[in-house]
């Protein structure tokens, strides 16, 4: 089964022209120190017209990219974190290109959690999603493992690639986030590291499987564990 990778649609995109000026700002330094331009000047560094640029100003502005303060005829330019989201994401997408698929590695300690995750993996509406998108029903549950500060850094960086998306729906009256799975090794055996859009722990990351990994490994609580993960 062929999984479809898609990002985060919660992330705002700009279109090719906006992006242009979203980098040319960013190279101008406006992510940290507003830079101030009249919209002919900005025209003028991107090649088009004092219009066009104002209009795409405007637009920036209105999807919280940019924030604008007028200064008698030229504008304060600023770049909101949630644009340099943007770049980042493009960013990563050249990444890929040039240098193929991100991978990290990293080791952790098997941990037990509340006992919700076989709660949230036996609910339909995630069921049909992973069965479609990871091409296996998962073991009712996740496999918790413990990692520290070095791996959670290296974990943040996953949130930049591009994943496996599983949507959040409503059911019976209550609502179920989101996530993304990226395809992962468990000392060598198949699985994927899901991040839920909205996550209590820190320090604990979350495996989803075809097969009970305490048995398949096999491991139990404590046990370290190597784990490889790889950019869709
Ligand atoms: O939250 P908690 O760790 O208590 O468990 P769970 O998510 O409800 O999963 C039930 C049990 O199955 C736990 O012991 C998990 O560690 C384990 N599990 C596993 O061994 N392999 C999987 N693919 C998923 C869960």
């Amino acid at each position: 089964m062929t999984a479809a990778p898609t990002n985060d649609p919660r992330r705002p995109r700009a279109r090719g022209e906006e992006l242009a000026v979203l980098k040319l700002l960013a190279l101008a330094g406006a992510d940290h120190t507003p830079v101030v331009w009249t919209s002919r000047e900005l025209g003028e560094r991107i090649g088009m017209s004092q219009q066009a640029a104002d209009r795409y100003l405007v637009a920036l502005e209105k999807q919280g990219l940019v924030s604008r303060a007028l200064a008698q005829r030229r504008q304060r330019l600023l770049l909101t974190p949630k644009a340099m989201s943007v770049l980042r994401t493009e960013f990563h997408g050249y990444r890929r290109i040039f240098e193929g698929a991100a991978r990290i590695s990293f080791s952790g300690e098997v941990t037990s959690g509340l006992g919700e995750g076989r709660y949230y993996l036996t609910q339909p509406g995630y069921v049909v999603q992973f069965s479609e998108r990871l091409g296996y029903t998962p073991y009712p549950g996740t496999l918790n493992v413990r990692v520290g500060p070095a791996a959670l850094r290296k974990i943040e960086l996953v949130r930049e690639w591009s994943g496996i998306r599983i949507d959040g729906f409503t059911a019976s009256g209550r609502t179920f986030g989101g996530a993304t799975c990226y395809a992962a090794r468990m000392n060598g055996h198949a699985c994927h590291l899901i991040v839920p859009d909205r996550s209590h722990y820190k320090d604990v990351v979350e495996f989803v499987a075809s097969d009970c990994l305490r048995e398949a490994l096999p491991v139990k609580d404590r046990d370290s564990v190597e784990i490889d993960v790889e950019e869709s």
